[in-house]
């Protein structure tokens, strides 16, 4: 059992060094591009020698019209992979752009997002961009939340129905990005772990093979920001009408249960129960998120914290359904 639980988190670890693209960060940054004007980033989970976030922002300072680049770098236990790039100690990098260098400075911690002087860089930073960790992912928005910094970063699918993470959708501080989300990312991988992925996993699950290098595979993978975006004003063209029999309510709660996105009906006014890949359609304009327990048909179903319809609470005729966020069209058509 113990060995067990060190081996997932040694793989936790181990997913933890995924690598961004530079094509996956130019796609997703030409959707913010206003945003960035005169105002300081910082990519707080980013070696520069490696990082695309890094790359990307230093080679677009200047169009970006940027004030500062700051990135910080966690002192990884990975020798092989800091003694390839001359790194003794965990280290950060300055930028102010007009063809100046970027300036490298040691810092006295190991670089954890988490520690004071990281948060000290933070406190100076406008806009938050990177991949953070993916294991620490709820503690990693839990701080920006806490600073009240704008942010992009990029997370899996699941953390959606994360208790620290939904409460934020719902209030509107925290939505998808530009996306679409949920898609198939792949990432560089330390060649240690390349090798791992091989010998040990299938092709095509855990790891892809791109011009015969091996890349990592998130399933689920999603930005999640707080900047405005053109898609989170865009709404849904819906074309089906309610009906009782094809739209049922859940046994627990007053609302009723759409299995997908696109079948939302567009003459019903009350919740409606919907997967949560509706999220990657959701404008606030159109849509209303509300609170599951507000809705509760039966005394007896718990409040949760989180404000989902999860599980067997969510059954219909006992059989239950997948995690539902409840909405509320606010633009109904008869
Ligand atoms: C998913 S990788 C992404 C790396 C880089 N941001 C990118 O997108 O290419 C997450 C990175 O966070 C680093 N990391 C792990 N724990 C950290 C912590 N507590 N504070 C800061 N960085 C951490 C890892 O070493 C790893 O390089």
């Amino acid at each position: 059992m113990a060995r067990n639980k060190s081996l997932h988190a040694a793989n936790r670890a181990k997913q933890d060094e995924f690598y961004t693209q530079l094509p996956d960060i130019e796609k997703e940054l030409k959707h913010y591009r206003k945003h960035f004007r005169g105002k300081t980033v910082y990519c707080n989970c980013d070696d520069p020698t490696i990082s695309n976030f890094f790359h990307y922002f230093h080679l677009n300072f200047e169009k970006l019209g940027l004030k500062k680049l700051i990135t910080t770098c966690y002192k990884n236990r990975q020798t092989e992979m800091f003694s390839k790039h001359d790194m003794e100690a965990a280290a950060g990098v300055e930028y102010v752009g007009n063809e100046t260098e970027p300036t490298v400075f040691q810092l006295n911690e190991d670089g954890d997002f988490r520690n004071p002087e990281c948060t000290e860089l933070l406190k100076q930073a406008d806009i938050v961009v990177t991949n953070p960790p993916f294991s620490l992912f709820r503690e990693y928005i839990a701080q920006l939340v806490e600073y009240g910094k704008k942010f992009v970063v990029i997370g899996s699918m699941n953390a959606i129905t994360y208790k620290e993470v939904f409460p934020l959708i719902k209030s509107g501080r925290l939505w998808l990005g530009h996306g679409p989300a949920g898609k198939d990312m792949l990432f560089d991988v330390p060649e240690d772990y390349a090798r791992e992925l091989v010998e040990t996993k299938r092709e095509g699950s855990a790891y892809k093979l791109v011009d015969n290098i091996v890349k990592g595979r998130l399933g689920n993978a999603s930005w999640f920001t707080n900047l405005d975006h053109r898609k989170r004003h865009e709404d849904l063209i819906l074309y089906k009408k309610y009906s009782p029999d094809e739209y049922p309510k859940y046994d627990n709660y007053d609302a009723i249960n759409v299995n997908k996105t696109a079948d939302i009906p567009v003459d019903f006014a009350g919740p409606m129960g919907v997967p949560i890949s509706f999220l990657d359609k959701h404008s606030p304009d159109q849509f209303e998120i509300v609170s599951a327990n507000d809705i509760r048909a039966n005394a007896n179903v718990p409040i949760k914290p989180h404000g989902l319809i999860k599980d067997k609470d969510g059954a219909i005729d006992g059989k239950p359904t997948y995690v539902r966020i409840v909405i509320r069209n606010k633009r109904i058509q008869q």
